[in-house]
């Protein structure tokens, strides 16, 4: 079958919000048969969507699977570049390095790949990431951004915003950003953020922007060992949320936060980013690969950099770090 015309017949029956499409009328748009459009029709039946046939009328839609194809991510999208590429996958190790791929092979800025399932989903330090089947929001997302490779951290914080204010948009629910890359609701964990970085010594040709969200997980879906400190937007709500509605909101916020940075840099996205903060005014340690500092988190710089005041008095500048919250 062919993923382009599938993606737009797609579309067309999400559009036309059960009201009949006529097969002719597909058929005539796509330059096809009818028997070709009857064929994608029961292919797309066999990945999950209810469709009618309804004698002299054509197909109707009467609901489709809870998935993220790219037409069910498409219908919500309102962004001009972000999400406008979507290459979407049942299950594969991790989205990463397929995008890693992808990037060096040219994909253009804001292009993304998603999954339902990830069965090695990686998060910082080489750690596991969970990526149960179904229940999350697993994708990696190509960005172009021009700027040096310094500042790509930054886009760390960029991203926890951009995620922040669309789970707020979709579930009303307010997250928690724990600097760097962490989100979390009443203390526990629903999003993870890796950046990864495909750049010269002075230029960036492309960052991996890796963003897994808890979205629709009950506490079993998690492995006994972080059940204590993982969560998922339903088990706060108490209702399911539709991922692919979700995706489109990160993408949204995504793309307009990420041309601010690029613009003016990280001052204007700073009081949003502080107002989101579960970490400043608190006591902390970080913990850093040869090095700990305890004290308290004073702010973050222009350029995201953690501030934090040992009780000598002393300033210390954090650029990576895992961080305890000790009160
Ligand atoms: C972390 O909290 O350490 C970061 C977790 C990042 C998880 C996402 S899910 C999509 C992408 N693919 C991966 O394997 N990891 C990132």
């Amino acid at each position: 079958m062919n993923p382009t015309v599938k993606f737009n017949i797609t579309k067309q029956l999400l559009a036309a919000n059960g009201q009949p499409i006529s097969g002719q009328q597909l058929a005539d748009d796509f330059g096809l048969s009818r028997t070709a459009i009857w064929k994608h029709i029961k292919e797309l039946e066999e990945e999950g969507f209810e469709i009618e046939t309804v004698k002299k009328k054509g197909y109707v839609l009467k609901s489709s699977p809870d998935s993220l194809q790219a037409a069910k991510i498409d219908q919500h999208l309102a962004t001009k570049r972000f999400g406008r590429n979507i290459h979407y996958l049942q299950s594969c190790p991790t989205t990463q390095p397929i995008a890693h791929q992808l990037a060096q092979a040219g994909e253009p800025d804001g292009s993304i790949v998603i999954c339902e399932e990830q069965t090695a989903g990686k998060g910082r330090l080489a750690r596991p990431w969970t990526s149960t089947q179904g229940k999350g929001i697993w994708m990696s997302v190509i960005i172009r951004p021009e700027i040096p490779p310094t500042k790509a951290p930054q886009l760390t914080l960029v991203a926890a915003v951009a995620v922040t204010r669309a789970i707020e948009d979709i579930a009303g629910v307010r997250a928690e950003i724990k600097w760097p890359n962490d989100l979390l609701i009443n203390g526990k964990k629903c999003t993870g953020i890796l950046t990864e970085l495909q750049a010269d010594i002075d230029r960036v040709h492309a960052i991996i922007l890796g963003i897994g969200v808890n979205v629709n997980q009950q506490l079993s879906d998690f492995p006994e060992e972080i059940q204590s400190i993982a969560t998922s937007v339903q088990m706060i709500t108490g209702k399911t949320v539709d991922r692919a509605e979700l995706v489109a909101r990160i993408l949204h916020h995504l793309e307009i936060y990420t041309d601010l940075y690029v613009k003016h840099g990280f001052e204007p996205l700073k009081l949003l980013w502080e107002s989101y903060s579960c970490t400043l005014g608190k006591r902390i340690k970080a913990i850093m690969i040869h090095q700990e500092i305890e004290g308290v988190a004073l702010g973050i710089t222009n350029e995201g950099i953690l501030q934090v005041k040992t009780d000598d008095g002393e300033i210390h500048g954090i650029y990576s770090a895992d961080i305890e919250i000790q009160n």
